[in-house]
């Protein structure tokens, strides 16, 4: 299936390997590219060890589809559907794509809110944006060597502005965040551009309780979250907003097989497919990067695009 992330690999029982060698993990990468250091880490340090080398990794991909225009493709895409002023981008990463999203409103009165579960993205993403570095609202919770769970400590809430980031775990319950993003409803699109997870996610306690075993598998869980954050904030006729890397050299066949994919969510919320379209660009090619897909294979091979689905919300089949 053309559908990725291809990290299929039981991240439980990945063995650990030559820092040259390929990642066992099947990202393409080099192991020490890769999960080297988290897989180093010592079990107090896995989890600041895992946001941290992921965040430094995904800037590298996020700073060369900037290059390329393709955040800004994105948004107008979006905006070529409705005129969003009142935003929330699920797993925003270090801000990119809200960057080119508050660009595209121009002046006049928004509300773009950021939401992550990294703090070294959201701080990324508060630099790009000029805002404060939002409070870490998720602690730590040690269970048993280097499994941990994640708590919300109350009261940390950001404050209101034009441009709002704060950290929140989309796998966990967050009444708190939710209240406060419920008071300016409605929205005018829910946005998740873009989909992954820390090296170090694998040792966290939900990543069991909820049988995630892979990449994908998150991909798809962050997918419904994002989809019930949009079906509870937008608007009557608003956007959901999803973009995914695929690969294929038979555009119309690709197209197809990421229509059905894409539209198999639509079984799951009050959402209609409007239009899909695959949006040509290139992976940075070297170093320490997110990688999506091994080496001489399939993916690695084949022509890449940014598929970019605009769904409409209909709250009257809710
Ligand atoms: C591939 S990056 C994309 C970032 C951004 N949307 C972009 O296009 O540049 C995925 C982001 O989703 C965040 N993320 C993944 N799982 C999450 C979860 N369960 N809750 C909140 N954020 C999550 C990651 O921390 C990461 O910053």
């Amino acid at each position: 299936m053309a559908w990725i992330l291809l990290l299929e690999a039981d991240l439980f029982t990945m063995p650990t390997t030559d820092p040259d060698g390929f990642c066992p993990c099947e990202s393409g990468l080099l192991y020490r590219d890769c999960h080297q250091a988290v897989r180093e880490a010592s079990p107090e340090d896995v989890l600041d060890v895992g946001r941290r080398v992921y965040a430094d990794r995904w800037g590298t991909n996020a700073g060369f589809y900037e290059k390329q225009g393709l955040y800004r493709k994105l948004a107008d895409h979006l905006f070529s559907f409705t005129r969003a002023t009142k935003v929330i981008d699920i797993g925003c990463g270090r801000g990119e794509g809200l960057a080119a999203l508050v660009e595209a409103a121009g002046a006049g009165a928004h509300l773009f809110v950021g939401l992550d579960e990294n703090p070294d993205c959201l701080a990324a993403a508060a630099r790009r944006l000029g805002v404060g570095t939002p409070d870490t609202r998720l602690r730590r919770v040690g269970l048993d060597q280097r499994e941990y769970d994640l708590e919300f400590v109350p009261g940390r809430l950001p404050a209101p502005g034009r441009i709002v980031l704060a950290q929140t775990d989309l796998l966990r319950q967050d009444p708190e965040l939710d209240e406060l993003l419920l008071v300016a409803r409605p929205y005018d699109a829910v946005t998740q551009w873009f989909s992954g997870m820390h090296s170090a996610r694998e040792h966290d306690r939900i990543m069991k309780d909820m049988q995630i075993g892979s990449d994908r598998v998150h991909r798809m869980a962050t997918d419904l979250a994002a989809l019930e954050y949009a079906a509870n904030a937008v608007r009557d006729g608003g956007i959901f907003h999803v973009v995914t890397r695929v690969a294929g050299d038979d555009v119309r066949l690709l197209r197809e097989d990421t229509a059905e994919e894409v539209g198999a969510l639509a079984s799951h919320g009050p959402i209609t497919l409007e239009e899909l379209v695959l949006l040509p660009y290139t992976e940075p090619p070297l170093g320490p990067r997110i990688g999506v897909g091994a080496p001489g294979s399939s993916y690695a091979a084949k022509s890449k695009f940014a598929a970019s689905a605009i769904f409409r919300l209909d709250q009257s089949s809710a």
